[in-house]
């Protein structure tokens, strides 16, 4: 295989190397939060959206779960590998959308607005969250809903993390993580015009193991809803 040169490049070598199950069984445990099977909560964090996008599909199982449900979703990812095997997986489904963008273009050219955006080990945590979350926030209509998964921080190593993509002796090629306690993300979230703030780390099945930062937030909609409501009928 090819070295790996950029990110694209990372996130489609990636996207080859990930398991090729049924499609019914990928639907069965696409919109999981957790990385052990069958295991935390599921679907239900999203709330009831009639309108959904992920950030960092992959190859958009979880986007295809969604609009098997009636769902309008779109999922946008980095990995043209990624996209094109979407496409391929779940192009036939007339609700679920696939683009190739970074999730910082793409929030930024767009001017579509989602009841609810999520990320499943995705683009959340590899963005830096003083530029994604204005651009979420933005996004989302008032009320919806912010939901992300990713590893817990390292005790004592937070903020950005940075790891050599190619190995030691490869290209010079990184990828950014970010890392928070979710006290940590709370008090970003709610910087950033969050309100409803949950963050946890799920436990995982035998509790000494690696467990899961969930976290779950809402766009503001009562002083958005007041921006929007005209000034003669705020008096
Ligand atoms: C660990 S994978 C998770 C994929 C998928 N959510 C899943 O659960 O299988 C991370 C994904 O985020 C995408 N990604 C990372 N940074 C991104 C960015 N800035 N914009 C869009 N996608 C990004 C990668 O291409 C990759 O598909």
């Amino acid at each position: 295989m090819s070295a790996v040169t950029d990110l694209t490049t990372y996130w489609d070598r990636y996207a080859g190397q990930l398991p090729a199950p049924p499609r019914e069984d990928a639907l069965k445990e696409a919109l999981r939060w957790c990385q052990y099977p069958d295991h935390g909560p599921g679907a239900e964090l999203l709330g009831d959206p009639v309108t959904a996008l992920e950030l960092g599909c992959g190859r958009g199982d979880a986007v295809a779960a969604l609009a098997t449900k009636g769902i309008d979703a779109t999922g946008v990812d980095l990995s043209v590998e990624h996209v094109r095997a979407a496409h391929e997986w779940w192009g036939d489904l007339a609700n679920a959308r696939f683009t190739h963008a970074d999730v910082i273009d793409y929030l930024s050219d767009t001017r579509h607005r989602w009841e609810a955006a999520f990320s499943i080990w995705g683009a959340v945590w590899f963005t830096d969250p003083d530029v994604l979350l204005p651009l979420v926030r933005e996004r989302l209509v008032p009320g919806g809903r912010l939901v992300f998964a990713q590893a817990p921080a390292v005790p004592g190593a937070y903020g950005i993390q940075g790891m050599y993509a190619n190995g030691f002796r490869g290209r010079q090629v990184w990828v950014y993580r970010w890392a928070y306690e979710p006290e940590m993300w709370a008090e970003i979230l709610k910087r950033h015009g969050f309100v409803d703030v949950r963050a946890w780390v799920e436990p995982a099945p035998d509790p000494d193991d690696v467990g899961t930062l969930i976290v779950q937030a809402v766009h503001p909609h009562v002083r958005e809803a007041r921006r929007a409501t005209p000034a003669w009928r705020r008096q």
